[in-house]
């Protein structure tokens, strides 16, 4: 299902760290390694502060690696110039987390739909009113939108969604974009982007603290545990075959679409370590039930156990899970 030639981005090492008080080192991205296939989803799951943004930022060029290599098409994004790397926005698009947050209140959804392909020079002005109509029905809202403001309507998500679509990208990224939506207009929205991919054959980078939401549409989800992928798993198999204790505990009945993101995990007793007090050896370790002297000491590689599924776990590599 995963061909080596459909991979249309690939994260190689990534490495990213900030520096934090008393001259230590917080490394939110340790050694990441990701393919994004055409016309597929990569689910990106894990809690609050683990590390997706950061990742995703770097994929959008609005932030450096420290260290690896982000490859569009085999083509390092570190290496492109300021004019490449704003061509290279169009094939790259961001749907935010709050919509009205990021679009300007006194621009009416004409202008806020328009703006991108006018940046671009791809739209005339006495073409934006069909223009904005065409995006607002393609995103099932009424045309007649044209002429509001955002906060003057609802559907702000699939404005954002319209908006990101209107440069025909090749890869759409979704940070947390429907964290905030209630349950059924969630649903409404990922059925929408769901048909959108399939219509246009887009790859979606889709980044969610919420994996009973994401399993229900990702190609392949992977893991994340503060700065580490722990795991890599077709979306079809994450209920079944998912074998990373973390992976399993996000499974757990508690975690589910219901859950807000400041709520803990109540399938896992501790806290997770500061990103700054990370431990030697598996960052799980400390909540843990199968945690051996191994785990404390080494730190464990993601390594394939089968097509397409991949885990770094001592107890599942010697219990051959
Ligand atoms: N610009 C920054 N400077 C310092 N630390 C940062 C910066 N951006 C993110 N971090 C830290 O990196 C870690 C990962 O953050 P983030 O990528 O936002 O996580 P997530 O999106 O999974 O919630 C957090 O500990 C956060 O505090
Ligand atoms: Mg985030």
């Amino acid at each position: 299902m995963f061909k080596e030639s459909d991979i249309v981005l690939s994260a190689k090492h990534i490495v990213k760290q900030f520096p934090a008080s008393h001259g230590r080192t917080l490394t939110a991205c340790n050694d990441i390694n990701l393919n994004v296939y055409k016309g597929k989803t990569l689910g990106i799951v894990g809690e609050s502060g683990c590390g997706k943004s950061t990742f995703v930022r770097m994929v959008i060029s609005l932030d450096k690696p420290t260290s690896g290599e982000i490859l569009y098409h085999g083509k390092n994004l570190a290496d492109l110039s300021k004019k490449e790397t704003w061509l290279n926005r169009q094939n790259m698009q961001m749907v935010f987390q709050d919509p009205l947050a990021s679009f300007d209140p006194k621009m009416k959804i004409v202008d806020i739909l328009t703006e991108p392909l006018i940046n671009f020079g791809k739209l005339k002005k006495s073409e934006k009113e069909n223009k904005a109509r065409e995006l607002l029905e393609m995103v099932e809202l009424p045309g007649d939108f044209v002429d509001r403001y955002p906060h003057n309507m609802s559907g702000g998500q699939r404005i954002s969604i319209a908006r990101a679509l209107s440069l025909e990208p090749e890869i759409l990224v979704c940070d947390e974009a429907t964290s905030a939506l209630d349950v059924s207009v969630q649903e409404s929205v990922i059925e929408l982007l769901v048909r959108l991919q399939k219509e246009k054959n887009i790859s979606m980078l889709f980044i969610c603290h919420d994996l009973a939401l994401i399993r229900s549409f990702a190609h392949q989800i992977a893991v994340m545990y503060l700065g580490n992928i722990v795991e890599v798993i077709p979306g079809e198999d994450v209920t079944e075959y998912a074998v990373h204790p973390y992976t399993q505990a996000l499974l757990g009945a508690q975690f589910s679409i219901h859950m807000d993101p400041s709520q803990k995990i109540q399938s896992i007793e501790s806290e997770a370590p500061s990103p700054l007090d990370v431990p030697k050896g598996c960052p799980f370790q400390n909540r843990c039930e199968n945690c051996t002297d191994r785990c404390k000491a080494e730190m464990p590689k993601l390594k394939e156990i089968a097509p397409g599924h991949a885990v770094a776990c001592f107890y599942v590599e010697e219990q051959k899970i």
